[in-house]
């Protein structure tokens, strides 16, 4: 089950640099394409992470994680439609930087699944 789950963050990871890099090099219509896949995919993140959540005990950590988990989706969201409408995007880059390490970290370090941590 953590499979799915890993397969779907993985795959919209791509999607959201591919969208992005669509927007800047002026394809407007590729990105929106690929943004509308994209966020499909956080449906998918969002459906696959809340049955984890449904296999385990709702205890502090797997909420945090799922929560985490969440911000990270918002702040793609965030970036994707800033760089659409020509904004600076700089300090989101830098959150979502550390906000998804930390949900790698989290992700890895739970019992569930893959333990890096
Ligand atoms: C972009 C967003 C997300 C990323 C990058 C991410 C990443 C990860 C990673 C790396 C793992 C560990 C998998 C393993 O150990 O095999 C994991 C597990 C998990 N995720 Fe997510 N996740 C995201 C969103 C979410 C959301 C939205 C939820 C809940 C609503 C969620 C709930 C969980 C749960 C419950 C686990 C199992 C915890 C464990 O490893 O013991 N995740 N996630």
């Amino acid at each position: 089950m953590t499979h799915a789950h890993i397969s779907t963050w993985a795959v919209a990871l791509i999607l959201f640099v591919v969208a992005i890099a669509l927007q800047k090099s002026g394809k407007a219509k590729g990105a929106k394409i690929v943004s509308m896949v994209l966020r499909l995919f956080y449906i998918l993140i969002v459906a696959t992470g809340v049955l984890l959540l449904w296999n385990i005990n709702l205890t502090g950590d797997y909420i945090v994680k799922g929560l985490m988990g969440i911000v990270v989706i918002g702040l793609m969201e965030m970036i994707s439609v800033r760089t659409r409408k020509g904004k600076s995007t700089t300090v989101l880059w830098v959150i979502f930087a550390a906000a998804f390490a930390y949900v790698l970290y989290l992700g890895f370090s739970l019992d569930m699944g893959m333990n890096f941590f």
